[in-house]
């Protein structure tokens, strides 16, 4: 008798160690998770560091921060990630394929060797009110709206509504981040009701990805679709061509990759990018490509003669880095290879808006190209600032109305900052009902507010907040690179548009984290992105009127998502300061 016991008794005491993995709880005071001993028959009370900051913090732990309603329980039940049902009938393909990814997701966080069978059978439904959309414009309504229940039985209910899947994708991500992985007693559990309204502060949220300064391989394109998904970002633009190399096989020019790419292998073929593309729609980011011209060529361009300049030296008479490369904008055959590239690729990507480039034109290039400057005094033309801006506009036109005939409509064209968006210029050269234009000069810049006034639609990338390629060493010289110094992710998430736009903020229609290759490639996307573009995500999600000091915890847990994700993202700060929330910045909240 006194054997079984002590056999009951140290049974008991098993169970306990096993029951919990450490004797650290997170207790919610004041809004903040406090680090404390879990004290003897206080072990179900005990919260694990991921529950206490989803639910603990006044925002909650999500991220980006809702902008409508968010009502979260304290209470927390387990999850049984084997019986997960996603009822989504007629709600299309896409979310089907959704909710796959999502199941996906939540089986990759199950703790090995662990039995949930004593966990929720969770049962989602998504309901739209536009089934039909399945492509990403700038007037798509990203909302959504997320209720979760637990019924009678014990079931935990969740319904997702919105108007289409790109708000239904966002939920089920949000829904995501509500299930949390409690490693005192290795479960997967969910607040047991929640209520969430959410959509988007800005329509435009997105990462450029430049491919030509340095090949970046596919499997890197996705891993940094699956961040932007994470955070809710739903634009990769693709700078896919430069003139260092010519990654981008086109279909019906396919020798513009075969003598322009770095080598056989670093190419994106027709089947890659309709794989990226395809990737890229399933997680809500739409897949926008860039041809940058005029000026921004030279690589592949070699057998046709359109391209003048290429690798000029000393090049910075010519360009502003080397190799240089420019159209020849006075030959005809160049419209007619413009029109085949536009074509492809409103075929691959299929989408609602086309970057054309149009930056970093050097009017010397052309000026020291003879058959260029006889082609213009022909015309009658001089050779003065204003006569080279005609001629670059001549290119414009052309290549404009290329671009139209392909697209069979005038699709809206985005074009960065450059001499020609000038106030006394850009009227006449690029009217505003046709141009969307893309900052990439300093946030002081009085350009910006001539755009504004003059009715321009932008998007920003200023290159003091959103060039994630800057502060490292030089290339073409010692010390540091040109943009320097490094942009910690405290500016990324300050850099707010009604800031900048001020009155004006309605005609911004987001902005965009830029990554240039020069010095980056498939080795180290991960970690120049990520997580500072993230912190951009939340600054147009949400638009908060606060700064990063109280975004700073729920930014390390979102770091921490990234992680788990497979995402190579920066260390911020100590693990301690994640565990130890707000005792880290010298002035606390
Ligand atoms: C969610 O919150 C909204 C606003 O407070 C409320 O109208 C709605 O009834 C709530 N839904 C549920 C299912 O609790
Ligand atoms: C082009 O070259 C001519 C001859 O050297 C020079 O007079 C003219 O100023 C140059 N134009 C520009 C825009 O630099």
């Amino acid at each position: 008798m006194r054997n079984l016991f002590v056999i009951l008794l140290s049974f008991i005491w098993v169970q306990q160690i096993r029951a919990l993995t450490s004797p650290w709880s997170w207790d919610c005071k004041n809004e903040r998770c406090v680090k404390t001993e879990i004290k003897q028959g206080q072990e179900d009370k005990a919260i694990s560091l991921e529950a206490c900051e989803l639910i603990c913090p006044k925002e909650t732990g999500l991220w980006p921060k809702p902008t409508g309603i968010v009502k979260l329980s304290n209470f927390l039940v387990p999850i049984n990630p084997n019986q997960i049902e996603i009822n989504s009938k007629r709600t299309g393909i896409l979310t089907s394929q959704a909710a796959k990814l999502f199941k996906e997701d939540i089986a990759s966080r199950v703790p090995t060797a662990r039995d949930s069978s004593n966990g929720r059978p969770l049962s989602i439904t998504i309901f739209h009110t536009e089934p039909d959309v399945d492509k990403l414009t700038l007037e798509t309504d990203e909302s959504y709206h997320l209720v979760v229940k637990s019924d009678m039985g014990g079931k935990i209910e969740v319904t997702i509504t919105s108007p289409n899947f790109f708000g239904s994708r966002h939920g089920l991500e949000t829904l995501g981040q509500l299930i949390i992985y409690d490693d005192l007693r290795n479960q997967l559990r969910i607040p047991i009701e929640a209520n969430v309204t959410d959509k988007p502060a800005f329509p435009y949220r997105g990462i450029l990805l430049d491919t030509a300064r340095n090949y970046i391989s596919v499997d890197v394109i996705k891993r940094t679709l699956n961040a932007m998904a994470a955070s809710k970002l739903n634009t990769f633009h693709w700078h896919i061509t430069d003139s260092h190399s010519f990654p981008y096989v086109s279909k019906s020019r396919p020798e513009l990759s075969q003598y322009g790419a770095y080598s056989p292998n670093k190419v994106y073929s027709q089947k890659d990018i309709e794989e990226i593309t395809e990737f890229a729609r399933v997680r809500g980011v739409r897949v926008m490509p860039e041809f940058d011209a005029p000026a921004h060529v030279g690589e592949g361009w070699q057998k046709t003669g359109y391209v003048v300049c290429l690798n000029a030296q000393p090049w910075s008479t010519f360009c502003v880095e080397p190799p240089c490369g420019q159209f020849d904008v006075t030959q005809d055959g160049l419209y007619d290879a413009l029109e085949d590239i536009y074509g492809d690729m409103k075929d691959q990507f299929d989408v609602d808006i086309f970057h054309m480039g149009g930056d970093e034109v050097k009017f010397t290039c052309w000026n020291e190209t003879k058959s260029i400057v006889e082609w213009m005094s022909k015309k009658g033309w001089g050779r003065t600032e204003e006569d080279f801006l005609k001629l670059w506009n001549y290119f414009q036109q052309n290549a404009e109305d290329r671009l139209y005939k392909k697209f069979g409509k005038k699709v809206p064209i985005i074009m960065w900052t450059s001499g020609l968006t000038k106030k006394e210029h850009i009227a006449k050269y690029l009217p505003k009902d046709k141009y969307i234009i893309q900052i990439w000069t300093t946030e002081n810049d009085p350009q910006i507010q001539d755009l504004l006034d003059g009715g321009y639609k932008v998007i920003l990338s200023n290159y003091d907040a959103l060039y994630l390629d800057c502060g490292f060493s030089g290339w073409v010289t010692d010390g540091n690179n040109w943009c320097s110094p490094y942009i910690g992710w405290q500016k990324v998430y300050d850099n707010h548009p009604r800031k900048i736009a001020g009155s004006q903020v309605n005609q911004v229609l987001g902005s965009e984290a830029a990554l240039w290759t020069e010095q980056v490639d498939s080795s180290s996307v991960d970690s120049r992105l990520w997580p500072r573009a993230a912190a951009m995500a939340e600054t147009l999600w949400t638009n908060p009127t606060t700064s990063w000091r109280e975004a700073e915890s729920r930014f390390l847990v979102h770091r921490q998502r990234l992680v788990r994700k497979g995402i190579g993202a920066d260390a911020l700060e100590p693990e301690w300061c994640l565990q130890n929330e707000n005792e880290c910045p010298i002035k606390k909240l």
